[in-house]
């Protein structure tokens, strides 16, 4: 939520800035600004309501020579999206100058003390309060950037990544984070900072990661990191493997569908990553099967999407590895009274490994002593950092707001986690292994054939359908948990209400909002269970519902589908990783025919670093 990005060095920060707002975008688009220097003289700040796009407009007659500056895309958190609550913000007489991501959750307590002391605030963001609390301490004890920004940190409380420039200081950009992510870099031209790998790795893939409370001085040619104490620390950067052009739209129209192309790609390198000589080895992330053996009970934690991925998982893993697995939202998890037991393994999922509330349930099941294990995809992220153990998922950058290709590699990370229980505690032999093992290194193909089959199909479907109001999904035990994803990319993308449900629950109620042609989507794939599904789909037909079903072919579903889409026949554990993807492009065709935002859907942002 919100991005920032910054640059000191040898050529113009403008079109550095402007390429990082850019990349950074997904992030949050409700207004956009920038604060650029030119050596000793004032900063100049230019900030536009809505999307980055008006502010290229707003400066694009201005000469902007400086070679210093931050810049940033707003979420607005505190105070309606408008130009005067668009970063920077600037303290009382324009000593501080700041962009910040996150929240600052005691702004009121700092505005009352401020106030006490003269600070007027021009702004309802609390972002401007801490341009003020620096600038506070800095003129009060008469110290350094470094300083002022240590006991701003201790000061404040809530989640902050914050670039600052100070008037005296006109060679330095400073930074700080806490909770809110930030990657700094650095090359030949110059030192450079952001929220995201994607807005800097232009420059450099070797990144530095700053931990929470601490600091940088970033200057045109070095990086100086240090503790809350004031002293310098030294950093390694680590190398990030993502490749520049996964980063682009290539010809594409939107991130979205170049991300859901990308699918049998990513999930072919996310298996390879974890499995060779039909082995799976989960030592890159320090996860023995030892670990797994002895574990009783298993806790996924998740939101959104990734919480989807944890509803799949739930069902395989009880299965296949007969461990008892709950699965919970992070939101919920957090403030739950829990009954975790040493010998229990909390599984967080999450593509960008900053969301708010994953990281926080990650925290409590540690504060309990409770082993953690993260799935995550960005690399060097708070939650990767923190976890005992940590799987990456191999999806490279992912820019559309909306989920797809990481979602496709958290499935394949769970699946393996899933065998990979169930091998250490013998629930499953040696050829139940190599057998699934092998039907899951045949799942990149069949993406891709659906992919190939049925795009035109989906295309048209969702153009007859552009128009609806309401859409239900249903399906019973793991096609039930593909139908919770399946609603959520129609709703989150194309603003379209819809609902997934259980396929048995929908006569307890719901089953009353059915009228003619409502469009009710059924996954059918699981072969125990698909003829109750079908029965569920055939009442809905009875009250004028128009059925378009998900299956196999061996699943006969003609009698009740009024339009059907066939996917490939795989291990009954991995269809989800199938059904998704027509319903991915269902979602991103309506969204489409319905001239939406598709990669920058409306109130939402990529990474939901706030509560
Ligand atoms: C939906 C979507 C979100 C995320 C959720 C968790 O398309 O992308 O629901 O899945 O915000 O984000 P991460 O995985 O970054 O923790």
């Amino acid at each position: 939520m919100c991005g920032i990005v910054g640059y000191n060095g040898k050529n113009k920060a403008i079109d550095i800035l402007l390429d990082g707002l850019s990349k950074l975008e997904y992030r949050g688009y409700d207004s956009a600004g920038i604060a650029i220097r030119e050596k000793n003289k004032e900063i100049e700040i230019y900030k536009a309501k809505g999307k980055i796009a008006n502010l290229k407009e707003k400066i694009q007659n201005k000469k902007l020579n400086g070679t210093c500056g931050i810049g940033h895309t707003r979420w607005a958190t505190h105070g309606e999206p408008s130009e005067n609550n668009a970063h920077p913000h600037i303290s009382n007489d324009g000593t501080i100058t700041i962009v910040h991501n996150g929240i600052i959750e005691n702004y009121q307590e700092i505005i009352n003390k401020l106030e006490k002391h003269g600070y007027k605030f021009y702004s309802e963001t609390d972002t401007e309060v801490l341009a003020n609390i620096i600038d506070y301490y800095y003129k009060k004890y008469k110290i350094g950037p470094i300083d002022a920004i240590n006991r701003t940190m201790v000061r404040v409380r809530g989640s902050y990544a914050i670039a600052v420039m100070f008037k005296g200081y006109p060679d330095e950009v400073w930074v700080a984070r806490k909770d809110s992510p930030m990657v700094i870099g650095k090359n030949d031209d110059g030192t450079y900072l952001a929220s995201d790998v994607p807005a800097i790795l232009k420059y450099t893939n070797n990144i530095y990661y700053i931990d929470n409370m601490e600091a940088a001085c970033l200057k045109k040619d070095t990086i100086i990191f240090y503790d809350l104490n004031g002293d310098v620390i030294d950093k390694k950067p680590k190398k990030i493997d993502w490749d520049m052009a996964a980063a682009e739209k290539d010809g594409y129209e939107h991130f979205m569908i170049k991300e859901i192309f990308e699918q049998p790609d990513v999930v072919g390198k996310t298996i390879n990553s974890f499995v060779s000589n039909n082995e799976i080895d989960f030592s890159k992330g320090n996860l023995s099967k030892d670990t797994l053996k002895d574990t009783r009970e298993i806790h996924i934690v998740a939101c959104g999407s990734a919480y989807h991925v944890g509803v799949c998982a739930s069902y395989i893993i009880e299965d296949l590895a007969k461990v008892p697995t709950r699965v919970d939202i992070a939101s919920e998890f957090r403030y739950r009274k829990l009954l975790l037991n040493k010998n229990d393994l909390v599984v967080i999922i999450s593509q960008s490994g900053e969301t708010a509330d994953s990281l926080a349930a990650l925290r409590k099941a540690k504060e309990m002593g409770v082993k953690t294990l993260a799935i995550v995809n960005v690399v060097g992220s708070s939650i990767a950092r923190e976890a005992d153990y940590v799987l990456y998922t191999l999806a490279g950058p992912e820019i559309a707001v909306a989920t797809t290709k990481a979602f496709s590699t958290q499935l394949i990370v769970a699946y393996l986690l899933a065998i990979q229980i169930a091998y250490a505690k013998k629930t499953i032999t040696k050829n139940k292994y190599n057998e699934l093992l092998n039907e899951l290194s045949l799942l990149p193909n069949k993406i891709k054939e659906i992919l190939a089959k049925e795009i035109n199909r989906i295309q048209k479907i969702s153009s007859e359908f552009s128009n609806i109001q309401d859409a239900f999904y249903i399906g019973r035990g793991l096609d039930y948990a593909i139908s919770l994803e399946g609603s959520l990319k129609l709703k989150e993308i194309s603003y379209t209400h819809s609902e997934a449900y259980a396929a048995g629950e929908l006569k307890h109620g719901t089953i009353s909002l059915i009228e003619e042609n409502t469009l009710v989507i059924g996954v059918v794939t699981q072969e125990d269970i698909y003829e109750k599904t079908i029965s569920n789909l055939t009442e809905v037909k009875a009250r004028g519902g128009y059925i378009l079903t998900i299956s196999p072919s061996k699943i006969d579903v003609s009698k009740t589908a009024n339009y059907q889409i066939v996917i490939p026949e795989t291990n009954k554990y991995f269809y989800p990783s199938l059904a998704v993807i027509p319903l991915q492009l269902l979602g991103y065709y309506i969204a489409v025919s319905k001239g939406a935002d598709v990669d920058k859907p409306r109130n939402l942002a990529k990474s939901v670093t706030v509560e």
